[in-house]
């Protein structure tokens, strides 16, 4: 009941907010507040791409690239990858054609030197939409059981979570069968550093666009569906 009443509030934001063209979106919070998962929702709902900068970081890692090597120990510890390699990254995946009505930054940017790259990058480039940022707040003890129940599908990277939203059966995914597995940073002790890393470097960036305007934070405890609806208005109301 819960869940079908939030997906149609999320499906009428979606009507609401069908027409606009959605441009720059950043999806801002903390380890576990569900920036990928609500990327998912509004790419389903916009047809434009997410990028997460720990997405594209954990395929370089996959395959062994030299991007991969550098970055590996550093987000097996919660730590930070450094700056420039981080926005060298994404300056190459905004040249893609599919970025032209917009896209979701899900995880970036993430220091106010790479929130500052963006903003240089962005206002260089004539007739982009200005960037709207949306902060998403979860409490401390539900991010922690959000890191730790996390699992993914390795084939079609669906996210579920043991305690929150279990697979229908235990460890298998239910869209292709394939075996979920863990990230290897969602431990207690490196999902600790990680919000040491989100406190000092990350709050920063938030308060950076809070300041610029076109921002909102949005309640991310509430259902899935109920969060993504929250989203879209805001983004609906920032872009009227
Ligand atoms: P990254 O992959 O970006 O990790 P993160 O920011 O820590 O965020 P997560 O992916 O852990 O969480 P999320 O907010 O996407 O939540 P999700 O939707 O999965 O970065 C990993 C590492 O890469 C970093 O530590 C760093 O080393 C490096 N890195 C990445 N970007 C970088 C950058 N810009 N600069 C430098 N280094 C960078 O949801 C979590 C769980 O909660 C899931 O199980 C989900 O099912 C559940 N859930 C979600 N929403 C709800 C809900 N509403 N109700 C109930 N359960 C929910």
């Amino acid at each position: 009941m819960v869940v079908a009443s939030a997906n149609a509030s999320a499906g009428s934001a979606a009507e609401a907010a069908g027409h606009l063209t959605p441009g720059p979106i950043l999806l801002l919070g903390a380890p576990g507040v569900g920036k990928g998962t609500q990327a998912k929702g509004l790419v389903k709902a916009w047809g434009i791409p997410q990028i997460s900068t720990g997405d594209l970081l954990r395929s370089n890692v996959e395959r062994g690239t030299e991007v991969g090597k550098q970055a590996k120990e550093l987000m097996d510890r919660g730590e930070l990858v450094p700056d420039e390699l981080v926005n060298r990254m994404v300056a190459e995946r905004l040249k893609e054609p599919d970025t032209a009505r917009g896209y979701i930054l899900d995880g970036f940017p993430r220091t106010l030197g790479q929130a500052n790259w963006l903003d240089g990058h962005l206002g260089a480039q004539a007739g982009t939409l200005p960037v709207i940022a949306i902060s998403i707040q979860v409490s401390y003890n539900q991010l922690l059981r959000r890191i730790t129940g996390r699992r993914i599908c390795p084939v079609c990277k669906t996210i579920y979570n043991t305690y929150l939203q279990p697979p229908k059966v235990d460890g298998i995914c239910d869209k292709d069968g394939a075996q979920l597995v863990r990230r290897s940073d969602d431990s207690k002790e490196v999902f600790d550093e990680r919000m040491r890393a989100y406190e000092s470097l990350t709050a920063p960036v938030v308060e950076h666009y809070r300041k610029l305007g076109r921002f909102e934070e949005v309640d991310g405890e509430l259902e899935v569906g109920a969060v993504t609806a929250g989203i879209m208005t805001a983004i609906a109301r920032l872009r009227g």
